[in-house]
């Protein structure tokens, strides 16, 4: 096959090429030949074209036929081709689509990449000042501590420092934030610097803390005055707050005390602090903050002192706060707060109310005591001189005399009283008001008899003896009271004697009664009694002066003791050999429950003016039950000891202390009662007794229904055991009333003891006796008692009863043992004071008969004394003794308490 010979490149000449622009550079060389061509050639030429191509044709056929399958892979190929081509076009599409993206992702990128950088370099720069920066931030806390530690100085330093900053960097955040918390630390120091101010310091203390102050700028200059002002006004407060306002004498004390020292030093600290200049800066002038401040402190403490001082009551205290107050005035004169002047008018004030209070109440016990008074005679003590004479006005002891009519008596001590209260503080400018005071008393107290006269119906011995007392009052009393008067106020005498014609109404009275005769008095005037001698009962190691001994240790269960109430007729008896008792006393009810006439006894006692005490040790419960007998203190007794803890529900050791009328001296017994107890009340044993109280206050009357209740059905039950007695209140008929809640079993007719008996019923049925004796033994119902226990109780006596009923053959049947008690013969040879002081030895029991007992022996039960120190023994005693302790029962007091020795007095 020819092929088209086309001329290469470098055939055509470079001007043949420019002339040839439609041609590819392929065709170049072949245009190029074309134009080499003859016009034949150039004929031919298209002949020659066709010839080619249709060999090539040709070969092309024959190419193709002898390679088809290279033709047909390549045909494959070039489709594929194709395709890929056109994808990768539309792929290249897509990506030219997500180009702007791809832009603006990378501008993104190179943004936050330079956010980054800068950052970077900024914590750069903080990394490389990082210990100024901490040191910047620490200052709050530095300065924190350094409020805390009182390191002012170095606090407002670094105060100032941050305020600096604040206004060199305006703008940066975190100094802001530092000088927020710099400004907190700022308002703590500024409240412990004023908190300061409020406590006590002195001078130097102010003077710095107000330059710390200043510092902090917060007040301008008026304003920190007022703010030390406030804060040493609290601190004043304080103080006073301090002061316990319920004792007013203390109070003022302390307050007049806290104003002579305290307010003194704030006026100097104030003036050395804000020294008031004189060169007219308003700056500096105070417009009289301090002058109208210490003027309301003056005004303050004059208004407590008017409503402190009439709260005192006592002449003496009063007259001390004067002096104090003036002291305290005087002081404070010293910086021109000098207020004495303003003093009187208060005092007199307090004065006047005091000797009108006591005087209001000498008239008030006057009238009390003469409403209750029973005219009877009492024993005469001398009458003096009536009037007032020179030598007289001196002596201002009270006029002995007046003790035969206790009302005057009363007035007296009343008057008395105020006018000591008085004395120490009587202002001479209230010398005619209070004059005036006393003839108001004297007048009502003589008004008071006029009413008394005719409002009450008396016999004509018991008119005798009022018309007495009115005259008593005129020649006596009113004299004493001018006297009284005029010690006080020299010369002031003749103010209440003008007043004598106030008793005109008396006066006419005693007139019409002159021709009676008035009774003689009952004894010489020498007599007296343990109380008016001040005689003491007096304890020495619990032993007493008393040379008696009581009937307690012959409360043994012989019938007739217990039958017997001998006491009224022994007061009659002892008073009419000329013996007046200072006291006396009886036990009611005995331990059996049975109890003495106490109505009767009291009136006796009161006919002498002698005080009843009353041991009730068992009878706390009475008067709370319609069926219980009326406690003493109810029947006129004047003193009544209680064991609330042996019937009502308090703690054991824990008792009560009754008093009531007017022959007791309040004071005197609770001087007694100090010699006797401890220092530290125990408050368990006060609170049980507070339970007690109240557990009857809650339902008085109806508390012990469900005992005594109790208490009869057992008795019926018990009544019908054989064998078995109760003591009855039939059997007592010379007593007015027993203990229902007190049963006393005899056991005698079991021949049995009582310790035998309560022995039996202790083990074999849990019950414990209240007391044991030879012959019986007592049980106590209570508050707390059961039915069942009282079925228990029941079948115990049963159960003794039939055990014991027709059991002769016992050994100790032999003893009686009534032949035991009571020990009525006994001879105290020394009082137990005496004895207790005595020199003493040890003997052996058989050997002591005759001598002089050293000790107290007590078998328990019952707890009765045998022998008391001072007592001769007598084989009555040793007997008893051997007999209650073989039968179970233990000796306590005694040295010894097997008794093999017992202890004596040397005689
Ligand atoms: C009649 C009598 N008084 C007083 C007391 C003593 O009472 P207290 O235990 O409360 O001291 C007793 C004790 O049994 C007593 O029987």
């Amino acid at each position: 096959m020819a092929l088209l010979q086309v001329p290469s490149n470098h055939d055509v000449s470079p001007e043949m090429s420019n002339l040839l622009p439609l041609a590819t550079a392929e065709q170049q060389p072949y245009v190029s030949e074309l134009l080499s061509f003859t016009l034949d050639r150039l004929h031919k030429e298209p002949e020659l074209l066709r010839v080619d191509a249709e060999r090539i044709r040709r070969q092309m056929q024959e190419v193709a036929v002898g390679n088809y399958r290279a033709f047909i892979a390549a045909a494959d190929a070039l489709l594929e081709i194709r395709e890929e081509v056109s994808a990768v076009d539309r792929h290249l599409e897509s990506l030219i689509a997500q180009i702007p993206k791809l832009t603006s992702g990378c501008s993104e990128f190179v943004d936050s990449a330079e956010q980054i950088l800068e950052k970077r370099r900024m914590n750069q720069t903080l990394l490389a000042n990082h210990s100024t920066l901490l040191d910047l931030l620490e200052t709050p806390q530095l300065m924190d501590t350094c409020v805390r530690n009182g390191n002012y100085d170095e606090a407002l330093d670094l105060e100032a420092f941050v305020a600096k900053l604040t206004t060199m960097h305006p703008k940066i955040p975190v100094i802001q934030a530092l000088a927020a918390e710099v400004r907190q630390t700022t308002q703590s120091l500024l409240s412990q610097l004023l908190q300061k101010l409020r406590s006590n310091i002195q001078l130097p203390e102010c003077l710095r803390i107000i330059g710390y102050l200043r510092r902090i700028g917060v007040f301008s200059e008026y304003e920190m005055r007022l703010q030390f002002l406030r804060c040493r006004e609290a601190w004043l407060t304080g103080i006073l707050d301090e002061l316990d306002q319920r004792n007013p004498y203390e109070y003022l004390k302390g307050m007049v005390n806290c104003h002579r020292v305290r307010l003194f030093d704030v006026v100097n600290q104030y003036r050395a602090i804000f020294a008031d200049d004189t060169s007219g800066s308003e700056e500096n002038y105070d417009g009289g903050l301090l002058f109208d401040w210490a003027m309301h402190q003056i005004t303050l403490h004059l208004k407590t002192l008017k409503v402190m001082l009439p709260k005192i009551s006592e002449g003496g205290s009063l007259s001390n706060i004067l002096d104090q107050c003036m002291y305290c005035a005087m002081g404070l004169g010293w910086v021109g707060l000098d207020f004495r002047g303003l003093l009187p008018p208060l005092f007199e004030e307090a004065v006047l109310n005091l000797f009108s209070k006591n005087m209001s109440s000498a008239v008030e016990n006057f009238q009390l005591v003469l409403d209750s008074h029973r005219w009877v005679p009492l024993p005469a003590v001398g009458f003096p001189a009536s009037g007032f004479s020179e030598e007289s006005l001196d002596d201002v002891t009270p006029p002995s005399n007046l003790m035969e009519h206790p009302p005057l008596a009363v007035f007296i001590n009343g008057v008395s009283a105020a006018m000591n209260e008085l004395r120490p503080c009587a202002p001479v400018s209230l010398k005619h008001v209070l004059a005036q005071e006393l003839v108001k008393g004297l007048q009502a107290v003589s008004d008071s008899l006029l009413r008394y006269n005719t409002t009450r119906m008396l016999r004509s011995n018991e008119s005798a003896l009022f018309f007495k007392l009115c005259q008593a009052f005129i020649e006596v009393a009113f004299p004493h009271c001018v006297t009284c008067f005029n010690r006080c106020y020299p010369g002031g005498a003749a103010l209440v004697s003008d007043a004598k014609n106030l008793f005109e109404g008396i006066g006419r009275l005693l007139a019409t009664s002159r021709s009676r005769e008035l009774p003689k008095p009952t004894r010489n005037s020498e007599t007296k009694n343990a109380t008016e001698n001040g005689d003491e009962p007096g304890v020495e190691n619990g032993v007493l002066h008393s040379t008696e001994r009581t009937s307690s240790a012959s409360l043994e269960e012989k019938e007739e003791d217990l039958k017997s109430d001998p006491s009224s007729q022994k007061v009659e008896t002892n008073e009419d050999v000329g013996r007046k008792p200072a006291a006396v006393l009886v036990v009611s009810p005995s331990y059996h429950g049975i109890c003495s006439n106490i109505d009767a006894i009291s009136k006796i006692c009161h006919t002498y003016n002698i005080p009843l005490i009353v041991d009730e040790a068992h009878g706390a419960h009475f008067g709370f039950h319609h069926q219980l007998p009326s406690s003493a203190l109810a029947q006129g007794a004047d003193i009544v000891v209680q064991s609330t803890h042996k019937v009502l529900c308090s703690l054991t050791q824990s008792s009560m202390l009754h008093y009531s009328g007017n022959l007791i001296d309040r004071d005197r017994i609770c001087r007694c009662l100090q010699i006797l107890q401890s220092s530290s009340p125990s408050y368990l044993l006060l609170a049980s007794l507070d339970a007690a109280r109240a557990q009857l206050s809650d339902n008085p009357g109806t508390v012990f229904n469900r005992a005594i209740e109790l208490a009869f059905e057992a008795k019926s039950l018990i009544n019908n055991i054989p064998g078995i007695s109760l003591l009855n209140f039939t059997d007592f008929p010379s007593f007015p009333d027993i203990d229902p809640l007190r049963f006393t079993v005899g056991v005698w007719n079991l021949d049995l003891s009582g310790y035998e008996a309560d022995d039996f019923l202790c083990r074999d049925f849990g019950i414990i006796s209240e007391l044991v004796g030879t012959q019986s033994f007592t049980l106590a119902f209570n508050l707390g008692t059961t039915r069942e226990q009282i079925l228990r109780l029941v079948s115990g006596l049963r159960c003794l009863s039939t055990t014991f009923l027709h059991s002769h053959d016992r050994e100790n049947s032999m003893i009686d043992v009534r032949d035991f008690a009571p020990f009525t013969k006994f001879d105290m040879l020394l009082s137990p004071r005496e004895a207790f002081f005595a020199r003493k030895r040890k003997v052996s029991f058989e050997d002591c008969v005759g001598e002089i007992c050293g000790e107290l022996v007590c078998p328990y039960p019952p707890g009765i004394p045998a022998l008391i120190p001072g007592e001769v023994i007598t084989e009555t005693a040793l007997k008893y003794l051997s007999y209650v302790k073989s039968n179970g029962a233990s000796i306590s007091g005694a040295a010894d308490h097997l008794l093999s020795t017992i202890v004596i007095c040397d005689s």
